[in-house]
């Protein structure tokens, strides 16, 4: 997306976000990459679920439910990638317990309108700005195919960010800003705390395995 004349450029991903990814996650993330990889063959069907979400949501907003209608397609074409390298690389599926990033989020967004629809799609901007980040720290780290395949989605996830972005800039121009940076700084306290488990948007591990 381009952005519109005389209108403020976005911001790019990492700089919505309040604090890196703490090298001690990507330390533990390259180690235990086949674990992560189940992780985010999960989150890849998330995005796509919230997406479609959002979309059953606020079906009166065209353009927005168009935009979602692509990133659903988009999100779940990432879902075969993952799990076409899952395949290759040997990665059985396994089942796992949901870590606490996405539930503790949710947990921070308003629960009635008008405050909610920018919620949501500013919770959205932040989870694709942090996946695009990891992925730009896993990449140069991890062997091919791995490695090719998240320089790719990191590009998408990027871009996604900036589409989610964009929506809650024409939504609230006065408050967006204010907003993203509250939520922010709970992204950021998620990403950078000790966690218990080891996903691919959690925080550290309290103590390495
Ligand atoms: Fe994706
Ligand atoms: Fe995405």
């Amino acid at each position: 997306m381009r952005d519109m004349p005389g209108v403020a450029p976005l911001p790019p991903a990492a700089s919505i976000l309040q604090a890196p990814t703490p090298p001690a996650w990507v330390d533990e993330a390259v180690r235990r990459w086949p674990e992560l990889l189940l992780d985010h063959a999960n989150c890849e069907k998330k995005a796509a679920s919230t997406a479609l979400a959002l979309l059953f949501a606020y079906p009166e907003d065209r353009p927005l439910a168009l935009s979602l209608a692509r990133v659903a397609r988009e999100e779940l074409r990432h879902f075969e990638q993952v799990v076409k390298v899952m395949t290759a690389l040997g990665v059985a599926f396994a089942r796992q317990r949901p870590g606490r990033y996405a539930h503790a989020l949710r947990g921070a967004l308003r629960t009635s309108e008008p405050g909610r629809k920018l919620d949501l799609l500013l919770m959205s901007a932040l989870i694709e700005a942090r996946s695009a980040e990891r992925f730009a720290l896993l990449a140069p780290r991890l062997p091919a195919p791995l490695a090719r395949l998240y320089e790719d989605l990191g590009t998408a996830e990027a871009r996604h960010h900036e589409l989610y972005v964009r929506f809650a800039r024409g939504l609230a121009p006065a408050h967006w800003q204010a907003r993203l940076q509250a939520l922010a700084v709970r992204e950021a306290e998620l990403v950078t705390s000790p966690d218990r488990t080891l996903r691919f948007h959690s925080g550290p591990p309290e103590t390495p395995t």
